[in-house]
């Protein structure tokens, strides 16, 4: 499957196939969302399919579900599961605590559900998501539509506090319209360029009426196994 890929496609799926090595007869595991994500969901389709493996997985997204349906993995809700044996999921960012940022795909809202609902969490990730200081990568962060445009304000007084290099806050688009995520709420984009200290932003920003979480992971993710452009992976 690898051989005619681009090196960060190979990245992105070499450390989709070892986190396979997590998954286990019987379990059920949370589907992450994005192009890691989708590498993942492919590879445990083919082990479901040619190796028998019987699994019942959770979605983070409608796009992972239809994926996942797509490849014959048995697709089940999370208030049918309860509780998870095990998530896996990509990264847009991690650091040295394996602290993360998450949802440039717009969708963690629910992989931050899925991902604390699972007594494990395994990150897979392309080289390029390690930093040492979050935030270079946008912080999004999940807004409900009614007055966004005064939870924005709201979020930009309370980064003047916070220990941050950019303030700028921008609402993500689709085309001319705002992006909407599968929970209908909209996304804002937090360019901060350096964030200091992660945990506190979490914990202000969620404080803010009208912001649905945000996508920082603080102390949820346990494991990351990364994917080099050479086929070599490392686990953290
Ligand atoms: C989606 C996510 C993705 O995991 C993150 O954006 C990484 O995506 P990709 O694997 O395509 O680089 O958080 O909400």
């Amino acid at each position: 499957m690898s051989s005619e890929l681009s090196p960060i496609d190979k990245a992105k799926f070499v450390a989709a196939k070892q986190a396979t090595q997590y998954v286990e007869d019987g379990m059920k595991v949370g589907l992450g969302t994005g192009s890691t994500a989708a590498w993942l969901v492919k590879c445990l389709g083919e082990m479901v399919e040619n190796d028998g493996l019987k699994i019942r997985g959770v979605p983070t997204s409608s796009r992972t579900a239809e994926l996942a349906r797509d490849v014959g993995i048995e697709v089940i809700s999370l208030d049918e599961a309860k509780w998870l044996d095990l998530t896996i999921d990509g990264a847009d960012e991690f650091d040295g605590n394996l602290n993360l940022i998450k949802g440039g795909g717009g969708a963690l809202l629910q992989e931050k559900i899925v991902a604390t609902a699972s007594d494990q969490m395994v990150v897979i990730a392309d080289a390029a998501k390690s930093v040492e200081t979050l935030g270079a990568f946008p912080l999004p962060i999940e807004v409900i539509p009614f007055g966004w445009q005064t939870t924005k304000m709201l979020v930009e007084e309370t980064l003047i506090g916070m220990d941050v290099l950019g303030r700028t806050v921008s609402l993500r688009m689709n085309g001319d319209a705002p992006y909407y995520t599968d929970e209908g709420n909209h996304i804002l984009d937090l360019h901060l360029n350096r964030i200091g200290h992660a945990r506190q932003l979490s914990l202000v920003i969620n404080q803010i009426p009208g912001v649905v979480e945000n996508g920082l992971f603080i102390d949820i993710c346990d494991v990351v196994v990364i994917g080099h452009g050479d086929g070599r992976v490392e686990v953290r």
